[in-house]
């Protein structure tokens, strides 16, 4: 595990930016994992900012995205499909029929988990994967468990998740219940994990998932094992530590 200590959100989202993009100039066709919420939108707005200047090219890199609430139709503000468009794929040229994401609408769960495990498979598997960080050390929308789960597949959130997340949302009570997720097997498997991490609400959650025991009650606690993974931190964030 690598640890990139950055001052400030804006100096983590340039370093992680870096990374990514040198992966896509590596491999101009590799498969980029994908993350919402509010840590990788300094990274995207970055990568926005030298595709422009015509630094980096994504026209033939694929993306497959982390999660997708339950119920949620792609018009909605508050799905992530929505979010990727807005604050990154409709800036850049990656191809639409490149993107993927897991469809919240299919009721069919078992028929949508394995699609998405099916897809991933066939683009042979994920080159990098970026994530961030829940407070409680989950990855993805993994929620603390007793096991570490495998492929994609639908859970409940826990309580704390809702309440992180209703920023995004009128009220609590209009954050959806479920979620579709990779699972820990698809996020390991990734040749090389990046993590953006900033502020200091999240101090304990790094403290415990990196500086802990390797637990699926925190989920990230995983990625210490990955041989690969780097960790871009800022100082708050990086304070219990
Ligand atoms: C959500 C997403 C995660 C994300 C987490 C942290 O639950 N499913 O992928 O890492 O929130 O979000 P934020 O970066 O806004 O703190």
């Amino acid at each position: 595990m690598k640890i990139i200590k950055s001052k400030d959100y804006d100096q983590m989202s340039r370093k992680a930016a870096n990374i990514i993009s040198a992966q896509v100039i590596m491999k101009p066709d590799c498969v980029l994992g994908l993350a919402t919420g509010s840590s990788p939108i300094g990274t995207y707005r970055q990568l926005i900012d030298w595709y422009n200047k015509g630094d980096v090219d994504f026209s033939e890199c694929y993306s497959v995205n982390l999660d997708e609430y339950v119920g949620l139709d792609i018009t909605s503000d508050q799905s992530y499909v929505y979010f990727m468009r807005h604050n990154f794929f409709d800036a850049i040229n990656i191809r639409e029929d490149h993107t993927f994401i897991p469809n919240g609408k299919n009721t069919d769960v078992a028929a949508e988990c394995e699609r998405y495990d099916n897809q991933i498979a066939s683009l042979g598997g994920i080159d990098l994967q970026l994530l961030g960080l829940g407070r409680n050390g989950h990855i993805g929308f993994n929620e603390p468990d007793q096991v570490f789960t495998k492929g994609t597949h639908c859970v409940d959130l826990a309580e704390s998740t809702i309440e992180a997340n209703k920023r995004f949302f009128a009220s609590a009570d209009d954050v959806p219940r479920q979620a579709f997720t990779m699972g820990i097997c698809d996020i390991i498997q990734a040749k090389k994990v990046v993590m953006v991490v900033s502020g200091e609400d999240k101090a304990d959650a790094v403290q415990k998932a990196f500086f802990g025991p390797v637990t699926p009650e925190v989920p990230a606690s995983i990625l210490q094992l990955h041989p690969d993974f780097t960790l871009v931190a800022d100082e708050a964030a990086l304070k219990k530590v």
